[in-house]
């Protein structure tokens, strides 16, 4: 099977590459080594079984995602495994990640070869469990995120610190990228990073001979799309069309997770941390801590969602025993707090206000559901698009401006305007030139504007407002609008 091709020499080179660039890690490794030979010769059983136990429920944590069917489907095949079968056999879901991938629609199809040979590394990140690197692959000369165990964070301490067993630790943590990259191969959408591809080469396989553990000790790297860590600053400052982007993508992500081919995901880590952009569009890609449980439940007083300052109680499906929809509920209140007061209602457009407010409201309080948010998340992009929300704009304000088409400004004065798209002058986003002549007239500094013919991603013009110009040139694509002087009166 080609996703399971794993040449040596590939595991060898990313091995280096990576070592090579990041000393960080090459230290960590070689305090590894020490401490698994210190470990080897003081034998504690008690914590030995202890870690097994754990690596053990790491790995039944991963095999009922792995089904075509979700939870509720035929048994996978890992559960025809007798059950009292020794669990060394770590290495099979190893091999049920691959297949999984062998059969699913959409393969991710990049392996350890096509790790072979790549060329520089840049961190992108890193977090309790993982570190992450871009690197530009040879072949298609692509950039792409690689994601690893990362060996300095708190989940690799904690487990050395409890069970004193670098190369079982390093397993556990490994567990962790495997839940991940299943849910990456059965959860595909827009808004949830794309996974390219991974590869379970075995960077340790010059100590396969230690007896027994060298079965599972490789490196597990995940190969993803490449994003850009989640700015919520460089976000503040940006104009309310791009925040607007940021929550609906995460909305549309939520409304998808409520009802996944896994059942109703919740993302237990909820931080903007576990987001990236790719041009502009968010992307969860910190999927470890996702759920597919709903709490169980006797009473509704079971079903209670704590948040620093809300706390909120579910119904409780007497039938099913579960919370209803907490999961989806849980998800809704994060984006409220985390995303949506942030970005959502500073500087909206004043003709979507109300609506913005009501969306405010009915999040902060959890009195919709994630249906009828991304509704309302729609329909504001409708209005917003079409341009209906201007509809009390004074048409005649146009005439103020003389129009000059096939025309650029050059030697232009520039002002600065908030919240614009280029920090040296002012470029804000606008349905048509009617609404430009409104932002126009409202700015002092401002005597004229023009479109180059860019848009932004809904489709609205980018406009250029300046102070003045020294001449105009010819352009084939632009316009330029200028202020006819005050009629005397
Ligand atoms: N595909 C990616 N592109 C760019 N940066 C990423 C990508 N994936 C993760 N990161 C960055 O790496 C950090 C750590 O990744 P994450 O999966 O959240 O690890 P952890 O589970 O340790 O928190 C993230 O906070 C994010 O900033
Ligand atoms: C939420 O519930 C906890 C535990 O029941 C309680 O201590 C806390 O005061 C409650 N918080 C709010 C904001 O109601
Ligand atoms: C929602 O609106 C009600 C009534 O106007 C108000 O009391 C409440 O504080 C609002 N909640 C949020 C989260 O904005
Ligand atoms: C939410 O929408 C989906 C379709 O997108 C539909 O199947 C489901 O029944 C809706 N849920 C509720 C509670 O309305
Ligand atoms: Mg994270």
């Amino acid at each position: 099977m080609r996703v399971m091709g794993s040449p040596l020499c590939a595991a060898a080179l990313l091995a280096l590459v990576v070592i090579s660039v990041l000393l960080s890690l090459l230290l960590g490794s070689l305090q590894l080594g020490a401490r698994r030979r210190l470990s080897a010769s003081g034998s504690a059983d008690a914590r030995g079984s202890a870690l097994r136990h754990q690596l053990n429920e790491r790995r039944k944590e991963i095999i009922p995602l792995l089904s075509p069917f979700g939870r509720d489907g035929p048994p996978p095949a890992a559960s025809q495994r007798r059950p009292g079968e020794p669990t060394s056999g770590a290495a099979a879901p190893r091999d049920e990640i691959s297949a999984a991938s062998g059969r699913g629609s959409a393969p991710d199809e990049m392996g350890c070869g096509s790790l072979a040979g790549v060329r520089t590394v840049d961190v992108l990140g890193s977090g309790y469990t993982k570190l992450v690197v871009k690197v530009v692959l040879p072949r298609t000369d692509q950039p792409v995120a690689l994601k690893f165990v990362n060996e300095q964070g708190n989940d690799m301490e904690k487990c050395l610190q409890d069970f004193q067993d670098p190369r079982g630790c390093h397993e556990l943590v490994s567990y962790k990228i495997k839940k991940e990259i299943v849910l990456l191969q059965r959860l595909k959408h827009p808004n949830i990073i794309e996974l390219r591809g991974h590869c379970m080469g075995d960077a340790g396989r010059d100590e396969r001979g230690e007896e027994g553990a060298g079965k599972e000790g490789g490196r597990v790297t995940a190969i993803l799309e490449q994003g850009n860590p989640f700015q919520m600053i460089q976000l503040l400052q940006s104009p309310w069309e791009e925040r607007f982007r940021v929550c609906l993508g995460l909305v549309r992500l939520l409304h998808f997770l409520s009802r996944s081919p896994l059942g109703s995901v919740a993302l237990l880590d909820f931080q903007p941390r576990q987001f990236v952009t790719v041009s502009g569009e968010l992307k969860l890609t910190d999927l470890d801590d996702a759920s597919v449980e709903e709490p169980a439940c006797r009473a509704d007083a079971d079903c209670v969602l704590h948040f620093p300052r809300r706390n909120f109680t579910l119904p409780c499906s007497e039938t099913l025993g579960v919370c209803q929809r907490l999961n989806e509920k849980r998800n809704l209140y994060n984006a409220y707090r985390y995303f949506f007061t942030y970005l959502l209602p500073h500087q909206a457009p004043p003709g979507l206000t109300h609506l913005v407010d009501h969306i405010m409201n009915t999040t902060g309080e959890l009195r919709a559901d994630i249906n009828q948010t991304m509704e309302a998340f729609e329909h504001v992009l409708l209005l917003y698009k079409s341009g209906l929300h201007l509809d009390n704009l004074s048409p005649s304000i146009i005439r103020d401006y003389t129009v000059m088409r096939g025309m650029a400004t050059s030697g232009n004065v520039e002002y600065r305007c908030w919240l614009s798209y280029s920090h040296q002058g002012c470029v804000l986003s606008v349905h048509n030139a009617q609404e430009a002549a409104f932002i126009c007239s409202s700015h002092s500094q401002c005597t004229s504007f023009s479109f180059s013919g860019q848009r932004t991603w809904t489709g609205r013009l980018l406009a250029s407002f300046r102070s003045s110009f020294s001449h105009l040139v010819p352009d084939g694509t632009s316009e330029v609008y200028l202020k006819k002087a005050k009629p005397s009166v």
